[in-house]
This record gives C-alpha cells, structure tokens and sequence, in this order.
C-alpha cells in the first residue's frame, strides 16, 4: 500500500515538473516568435534591399566621374592603389598576371572593353582575385587602378 501510494506521489511529482516544463517552453516559444515577428512586418528590410542595390550600381557611374580628370591627383591615387595592392601580381606577370606596361599582353583584356574589365577586376576572374585580393578598396578604386593600369599598357580609357 504504502509503495503504491509512494508510486503515485512519484508520478504525480513526474508530471507537475513535466507539465511545468512544457508549460514553460510553450510560454517561451511565444515570446520568442511574438518577438521575432515584429521586425520583419515594417518595411524597413525593403529599404536595406534597395540602399544595398544602389551601392551595387553607383560604381558605374563614380566611374565616368574618376575618368573626367586622368592626369592630376586621381592619376596619382591611381598609382599608389597600383603598386600597393596590384603590382605584386601584375608588376613580375605573377601567375600569367598581365605585364603592367606591357602593351602586348594587355590589348586583348583592353579589347573586352573598359567596364568588363573593370567589373573582371572588382568581381575576380579565374586566377584573378576580386579586387586583388584587398576587400577593403572601394570600387571606386578598383576601377582608378584598373584604368591606370590599361593607360600605362597603351590603352585610352
Ligand atoms: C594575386 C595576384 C593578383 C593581384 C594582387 C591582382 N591581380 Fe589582376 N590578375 C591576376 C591574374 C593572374 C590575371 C589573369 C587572369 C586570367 O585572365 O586568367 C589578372 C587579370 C587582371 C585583369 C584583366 C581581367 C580580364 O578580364 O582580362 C585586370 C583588369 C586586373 N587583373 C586588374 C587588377 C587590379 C586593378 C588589381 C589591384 C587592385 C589586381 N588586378 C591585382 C592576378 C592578380
């Protein structure tokens, strides 16, 4: 009798502790989705979606602004984003890496056109790194380095 009644004090302590559990969880999931929904209903992701669109787009353009003035002080930045993030590839040929000033070796990436170019720069192709290697450059300045480099080659962009 007395284990019986011992079993039943077990059983019934069992389920309090689950039960309080579950309750607890319960509880706590709908704080937790009450609270994660609420961020997504305003707009504002949209708004983030677009800004992150522009800065997509705004290069191409920033780059008719840095090819108004070649000769000057963008010619000068040019140089120095060069040989700081892209002459110890370009400088030697390093992995078939196009000669700077190498005037043969450029005009077939010369005849891709200036924006492939450009964004073959920015993005990376094959052997290539995106941006050199050096995620920190705008693209601004991909596009300054890229055009200096073609113009040292014998190009006019
Ligand atoms: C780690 C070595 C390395 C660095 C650093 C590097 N490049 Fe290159 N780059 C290459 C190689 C290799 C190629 C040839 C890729 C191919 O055509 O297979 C290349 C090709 C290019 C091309 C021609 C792309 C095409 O479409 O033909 C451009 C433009 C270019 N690099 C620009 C840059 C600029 C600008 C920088 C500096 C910001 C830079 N690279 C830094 C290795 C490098």
């Amino acid at each position: 009798m007395s284990k019986q009644s011992n079993l039943r004090g077990v059983i019934e302590a069992t389920a309090i502790v689950i039960g309080s559990f579950v309750g607890a969880v319960v509880i706590i999931t709908l704080l937790v989705s009450g609270k994660s929904e609420s961020p997504t209903t305003p707009v504002a992701p949209k708004v983030v979606e677009n800004s992150a669109a522009e800065e997509n787009t705004q290069p191409v353009a920033a780059v008719e602004v840095a090819d108004a003035s070649p000769a000057g002080s963008n010619a000068i930045a040019a140089d120095k984003i060069v040989q700081a993030n892209c002459a110890m590839c370009h400088a030697s040929g390093l992995m078939n890496a196009p000669k700077i000033g190498d005037a043969g070796q450029w005009a077939p990436r010369i005849a891709q056109g200036k924006d492939t170019l450009i964004h073959n720069a920015i993005n990376g192709i094959r052997t290539m790194p995106a941006k050199g290697g050096n995620a920190a450059l705008s693209d601004e300045e991909v596009a300054a380095a890229v055009i200096h480099m073609v113009n040292s080659a014998g190009g006019s962009f």
